[in-house]
């Protein structure tokens, strides 16, 4: 360990690097001069979807979009009405339970596990009533929730999923991969998730009718027979004419959410990488683990299991003794990156829209106020992984 090591500028919870291959594939792009769905953006989608175990993938321009759709999708596909209930867990970040009520439905909030922070199965039966349709697990941090009895709990139920993946991709629960449990799976490839292309997301699905409906929904609720340009070449005289008749046919009420040829490319040129960043992630994280182990009467480290691989979007930490407040302050103060796990019910809107509930859910209100998260991605150091971690010994004075 380089004991002197200071780092020049803050040790970041994401990075981006773009290598010659996204700059080759974003050249591509440029040259061919089409940056509305085309060639990058259909190879993307069938590889994701593909990489999760789905038939069908979705490129949209974000998680949210994503997660918007696959919900508007099920609420048409079943009928649902207005007011109807959709399970959530109470530690998530916002757009997962904001969609709900975007698409006029009502979240029904849920605590999670202490110990993996996804949201608790055990407790999911307690909130169910006659208007709950839907769950929408999230796989936190990299982290998949724990499928099993979720998926008991929804089929005794009648109940739908929606995997909100957006931070963990590639993870497998029991061999089986994240986005391929449920309806509908969404991801996000937002700054600092484990494939970045600027603003983007994906919603996957095994289900040919919701596949079709997703690509419609995000594309102002178009007929499938004519959503890109491409969609009327090469195709018989009678075809055409029965393409060209609906082009202009609307069939849902949609919405706008499409991604670029741009964003495709760098997510192709990421996701040929995926092993990489998983795998460096995993070994950063389980460098962390080993160097802080010791500290454990201090501080609760996130677990790793055969069952559930973890992938690592960040690097979660909850303080057992104190709150998180003088640690975090000090981390930043040295410029380490901190961020918080992502509090939900004490967000201003919603307390605004639900009130002060934060005490009905005891293991989300330890969270916000002992929890918080640090970076263990792809493009750390050992320096700056040992920096970090001198500092955290610091603070504990170990
Ligand atoms: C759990 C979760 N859901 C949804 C989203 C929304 O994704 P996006 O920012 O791409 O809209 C995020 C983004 O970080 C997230 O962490």
């Amino acid at each position: 360990m380089t004991s002197d090591y200071k780092p020049k500028e803050q040790i970041g919870v994401g990075d981006l690097k773009l290598d010659t291959k996204a700059k080759k594939y974003l050249n591509e792009v440029i040259e061919s001069n089409r940056l509305s769905y085309g060639p990058f953006s259909q190879k993307l989608e069938v590889n994701f979807a593909r990489e999760h175990q789905c038939k069908y993938g979705v490129f949209c321009n974000s998680g949210t979009s994503a997660l918007h759709i696959a919900l508007a999708a099920l609420k048409e596909k079943y009928g649902w009405h207005d007011g109807a209930e959709v399970i959530v867990p109470a530690v998530t970040f916002i757009a997962t339970s904001n969609i709900v009520l975007h698409n006029n439905m009502k979240p029904v909030f849920v605590d999670v596990s202490s110990d993996s922070y996804t949201i608790d199965p055990e407790l999911i039966e307690k909130s169910i009533t006659g208007r709950t349709r839907a769950i929408i697990p999230v796989h936190l941090f990299g982290l998949p929730c724990d499928m099993d009895p979720i998926l008991e709990i929804a089929k005794k139920h009648n109940l739908r999923i929606i995997e909100d993946s957006c931070e963990t991709m590639f993870a497998r629960y029991k061999g089986k991969t994240v986005g391929s449990f449920g309806d509908i799976g969404c991801f996000s490839t937002y700054v600092a998730h484990l494939l970045v292309t600027g603003v983007g997301g994906f919603a996957i699905t095994n289900n040919d009718e919701l596949a079709v409906m997703l690509k419609g929904l995000m594309n102002h609720g178009r007929d499938s027979i004519y959503l890109h340009i491409d969609d009327d070449k090469g195709t018989s005289v009678e075809s055409l004419f029965e393409i060209v008749s609906r082009r202009f046919n609307f069939v849902s009420l949609g919405y706008s959410f499409r991604a670029t040829e741009l964003e495709a490319a760098i997510g192709l040129a990421q996701l040929e990488q995926k092993s990489e960043i998983v795998s460096k992630r995993q070994r950063n994280a389980k460098y962390l683990i080993r160097a802080l182990s010791d500290l454990d009467e201090y501080l609760q480290l996130p677990c790793i299991s055969d069952e559930r691989e973890h992938v690592f979007m960040m690097f979660p930490i909850v303080l057992k003794k104190e709150p998180k407040t003088d640690l975090v302050k000090y981390l930043e103060k040295n410029n380490v990156e901190t961020r918080d796990m992502m509090p939900l019910l004490t967000q201003p809107v919603y307390k605004r829209l639900f009130g002060e509930i934060i005490d009905n859910y005891p293991v989300a209100k330890w969270i916000g106020t002992h929890g918080f998260y640090i970076g263990c991605h792809q493009s750390l150091t050992d320096e700056q992984l040992d920096y970090v971690i001198k500092k955290i010994r610091r603070h504990f004075k170990k």
